[in-house]
C-alpha cells in the first residue's frame, strides 16, 4: 500500500471539479475565478463510507492456511535452525562479527538451490568465485551481481526470478533517494523494507548478511530484527572449536534453535552428534570435575565442568569463571560455605566449562557446587556420574526444567548414577539418585 502524498489541489466552488494545478477557468462546468487551494491530505480511513470498508476485518475461521513451501539447503542443522527450511518469500537476516564465516555460510546454504543471485558490495566476482570454487558450489545456476544500489538490485530480481537471493551485506546497499550515508541506520531500514517488499511481492525467499558492529549494534542487525521474518546469528565459541548458529526470532518455526559447524579447508562441516563434544573425552576418574546436561533450543549437550581450588597464597582469595556467571559462582561458593560446611574463605577457586560452551542453564548449579566440593576434598565425583538441578540461596536443590530429554542422553551416553533433586512426578528412574538440598549432595561424595 502506498502512502497518501500530501499534495495540494485546486478545486471549483461552484461544481467541485478537481484540477492538480490553478487555472482560470473551470473546465468542467466553464466558470471563471472558481477554483479554490484546499489541502488534500484526507486520510483514507476518513472518505470511506460506512459499509464501504476497503479492508474488512477478517474471521480467523474462514481463512485458509497456506502450506508454508520451503526449499532444502542440504544441511540439516540450517535446515533444524530454519524451522525445516527456508520459507518462500521470507526474509532472512544472517548476522555476525566481520570473519566468523557469513559469506561461506551463505554460499552453501545456496549451493542446492537451482538459480541463485549473489549480490556482494564487498567482494569482486573473484574473490567469491574463488571461495565458491573451494566450497565446491555448482557454479552453473549461480548468478554474481557487483552491485550497491539497492533500486537496480530489486529490478534485477524482479527482471530474472532467481530461486534465492543473497545480498552480502546490508550494510553495503544503498537507497539513492535518502539522504544519509553508506551504513546508517536510516539506509539500513530503507534498504530492508525494500528488500521485504520484493520478496512478498515475488516470493522469493532474500538472504540478509549484516555485520555486528562494534559499538553494540547500533547501526547493525539489531536494528532490522523487527523487520525482517527470521534473524540467525552466527558465534565463535571463544575458543574458536566451533561456529554456533542460533535462531533468535523466526516467523516459521522456534526460536532457540542452534546449529553447531566446524570451519575446515572446505567451508563449514555440520557436527551433527553433538551431545558429547563438550565433554574433555578423558575417563580419568580425578577429583574436581563434574558433568552436567544443558539445554540449547530442542538440543541436549552434556558439559563437564572443571573446577581447581587451591589455598590462597597471598591477599584476596581469587575466583574466576570461564563459560559461567561470575556472580553466580560467588553466590554458589556462599551457599556452599553457608550450607554445606564447605568454607572456601581462604582458597582460590578457579572454574571452566571444557570445549569453550557459555552455560547459563540453571541447571549446572548443582555439579558446578560437586565440582568445587571435589576439588575441595580431593574425592572425584566419578566418570559415569552426572549431576542436575539447581541451587536456591538457602541450598535447596530445584529441578531442572525437561529433565526428561536431559536424562535420555545422559542415558545413551553411559550415565549410570544421576544425582538430582525428588521431582514432580515420583518416577524415578533407577540410576537417580535424590537429594533434597546441597549438603546431602556433598554428603554423596563423603
Ligand atoms: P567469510 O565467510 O569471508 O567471513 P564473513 O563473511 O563473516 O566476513 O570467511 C571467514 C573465514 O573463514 C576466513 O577468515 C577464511 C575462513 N575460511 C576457511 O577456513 N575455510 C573455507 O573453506 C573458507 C571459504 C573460509
Ligand atoms: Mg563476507
Amino acid at each position: 500500500m502506498k502512502p497518501i502524498k500530501s499534495t495540494t489541489i485546486f478545486s471549483c466552488t461552484k461544481c467541485g471539479a478537481q484540477y492538480p494545478k490553478w487555472q482560470g477557468r473551470c473546465l468542467e462546468c466553464g466558470s471563471w475565478g472558481t477554483l479554490v487551494e484546499e489541502a488534500s491530505k484526507v486520510s483514507a480511513a476518513k472518505n470511506l463510507k460506512p459499509g464501504k470498508l476497503a479492508d474488512k476485518p477478517l474471521n480467523l475461521k474462514d481463512v485458509e492456511i497456506l502450506d508454508q513451501e520451503r526449499l532444502k539447503t542440504g544441511s540439516e542443522e540450517i535446515d533444524r535452525v530454519l524451522g525445516g527450511g527456508i520459507v518462500k518469500g521470507s526474509l532472512i537476516l544472517i548476522g555476525g562479527d566481520p570473519g566468523v564465516g557469513k559469506s561461506t555460510l551463505a554460499l552453501q546454504i545456496i549451493n542446492h538451490v537451482p538459480n541463485c543471485l549473489y549480490v556482494s558490495g564487498e567482494e569482486s566476482a573473484s574473490q567469491v568465485k574463488m571461495r565458491a570454487e573451494r566450497l565446491k558450489t555448482n557454479l552453473d545456476k549461480l548468478h554474481f551481481l557487483p552491485q550497491t544500489d539497492i533500486e537496480t538490485v530489486i529490478a534485477s530480481i524482479r527482471e530474472t526470478k532467481p530461486a534465492m537471493v543473497i545480498i552480502d551485506s546490508i550494510q553495503t546497499m544503498n537507497y539513492a533517494e535518502l539522504p544519509g550515508g553508506l551504513g546508517s541506520a536510516n539506509q539500513l531500514s530503507a534498504c530492508t523494507s525494500l528488500l521485504l517488499e520484493a520478496a512478498k511481492a515475488t516470493n522469493i525467499p532474500i538472504l540478509i548478511i549484516g555485520h555486528v558492529t562494534k559499538d553494540g549494534f547500533v547501526a547493525g542487525p539489531k536494528a532490522l530484527e523487527h523487520l525482517v521474518d527470521a534473524v540467525l546469528y552466527l558465534e565463535r565459541d571463544d575458543q574458536n572449536f566451533y561456529q554456533i548458529l542460533r535462531s533468535v526470532k523466526n516467523r516459521f518455526g522456534a526460536t532457540g534453535e542452534i546449529g553447531l559447524f566446524e570451519m575446515t579447508t572446505i567451508g563449514f562441516r555440520e557436527i551433527k552428534n553433538p551431545a558429547e563434544i563438550f565433554l574433555s573425552g578423558h575417563d580419568d576418574n580425578s577429583s574436581g570435575k563434574a558433568t552436567t546436561a544443558v539445554l540449547e533450543g530442542s538440543r541436549t549437550f552434556l558439559a563437564e565442568i572443571q573446577a581447581l581450588v587451591n589455598k590462597t597464597a597471598f591477599g584476596y582469595p581469587q575466583r574466576r569463571a570461564t563459560g559461567f556467571d561470575l556472580n553466580r559462582l560467588q553466590m554458589l561458593i556462599a551457599v556452599l560455605a553457608k550450607t554445606a560446611k564447605i568454607n572456601l574463605g581462604n582458597h582460590d577457586v578457579y572454574l571452566n566449562i571444557a570445549g569453550g560452551l557459555k552455560i547459563k542453564d540453571p541447571a549446572a548449579d548443582l555439579a558446578v557446587c560437586l565440582a568445587i566440593a571435589s576439588a575441595f576434598l580431593d574425592i572425584p565425583v566419578g566418570t559415569k556420574t552426572l549431576a542436575l538441578g539447581e541451587i536456591g540461596l538457602s541450598g535447596e536443590v530445584r529441578s531442572a526444567s525437561q529433565t526428561e530429554i536431559r536424562l535420555k542422553e545422559a542415558k545413551k551416553l553411559g550415565f549410570n548414577k544421576i544425582i538430582m533433586p525428588p521431582g514432580k512426578n515420583k518416577t524415578a528412574s533407577s540410576e537417580a539418585v535424590l537429594v533434597k538440598n546441597l549438603a546431602e549432595a556433598i554428603k554423596l561424595l563423603k
